[in-house]
């Protein structure tokens, strides 16, 4: 059993993955962390980090603290900016034998569209994830939360991304969901990534002070595993059944059983963020555990475990 086995095959968007399992934006860098470390010819594929239009130093230490059932997160999109990126960081990815998607920032619509266009032209990328969800930047929440922005940048950017596919990330951080799902896949959005971090605190008692510099950060891991298969099965059958538009779901993901948990909740793929800090394999065993699940349960591919959850 490998994950390479045709069974797992799945249509994410305008790509083929040869299988569902990705790893998540900003849990690997852009590549080469992790290239010892695991085997990017088993993954579906791989999300880099956020890149923004300009280069940014993120927030002050401390920036991650662990709490109860997972991780809190304030990085503040440390990252190297749209130039770097395209001189220091595509000549690796382009190595990389798995589909590579780049996960984009913003604070303005010109933000995006200026890193989107650049990213499209590059072949060896396979698409964007429009990060549009990002807690950790007091400006940057607005486009996640706001239907009728979310629209207006996701039609921007599809208009200047024509090969590669377009997913849009969506924050749990809001009332309704489903309405912001609903304006990504209007502006054009290929498929939508469910989802990013719940916004969190920490506190250590002794100092009386919030353990993360940022004072908020986002929460990932085990801990909102239950919150976002609920928002996917939500988006799944409210908006993505009917219109045919892949999600790929994420949230607290360890191993094969979860994954599966995904899938049959509606995700057409599924990535793996906080899990590969404890093991930095955990995406090929998740693979391999997916297809032992297809041979104990009698199915014939991956693709038809989509959305089969019994109510
Ligand atoms: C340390 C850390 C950094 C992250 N950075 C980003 C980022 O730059 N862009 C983004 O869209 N999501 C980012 N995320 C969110 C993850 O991609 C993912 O949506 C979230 O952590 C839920 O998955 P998980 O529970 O498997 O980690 C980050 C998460 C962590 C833990």
């Amino acid at each position: 059993m490998t994950a390479s086995d045709p069974r797992l095959q799945v249509r994410l968007g305008r790509r083929t993955l040869r299988n569902p399992v990705l790893t998540a934006s900003g849990t690997c860098g852009y590549g080469p962390e992790y290239d010892h470390l695991l085997d990017y010819g088993q993954l579906g594929g791989f999300t880099t980090k956020s890149v923004t239009r300009h280069e940014r130093p993120g927030n002050e230490p401390q920036r991650v603290a662990e709490v109860p059932g997972g991780l809190l997160n304030a990085i503040g999109l440390a990252n190297v900016g749209l130039e770097r990126f395209l001189a220091e960081k595509v000549p690796f990815i382009e190595t990389m034998p798995t589909e590579v998607l780049v996960n984009v920032a913003g604070y303005t619509i010109e933000d995006y569209v200026v890193v989107c266009e650049a990213v499209d032209r590059v072949e060896c990328l396979a698409g964007i994830e429009l990060n549009v969800s990002c807690p950790n930047v007091s400006d940057g929440l607005m486009f996640g939360t706001d239907p009728g922005l979310l629209k207006e940048v996701v039609s921007a950017v599809r208009a200047v991304v024509t090969r590669g596919t377009l997913l849009v990330k969506l924050s749990p951080n809001v009332t309704d969901i489903a309405s912001l799902a609903r304006a990504a896949v209007e502006g054009g959005a290929d498929g939508l990534s469910l989802i990013n971090t719940y916004v969190g605190l920490s506190i250590d008692v002794e100092r009386r002070r919030p353990v993360l510099a940022n004072v908020t950060g986002g929460l990932s891991g085990p801990a909102i595993l239950p919150l976002a298969l609920y928002n996917v099965h939500r988006v799944y059958r409210e908006v993505c059944a009917d219109r045919g538009i892949p999600i790929l779901g994420m949230g607290g993901i360890q191993n094969a059983r979860d994954a599966v948990a995904f899938l049959l909740a509606g995700a057409s793929a599924v990535a793996i963020g906080t899990a590969l800090f404890v093991d930095p394999t955990a995406p090929v065993k998740i693979a391999e555990g997916i297809a032992a699940y297809l041979d104990q349960h009698g199915f014939a591919s991956v693709s038809e475990l989509r959305g089969q959850l019994q109510l």
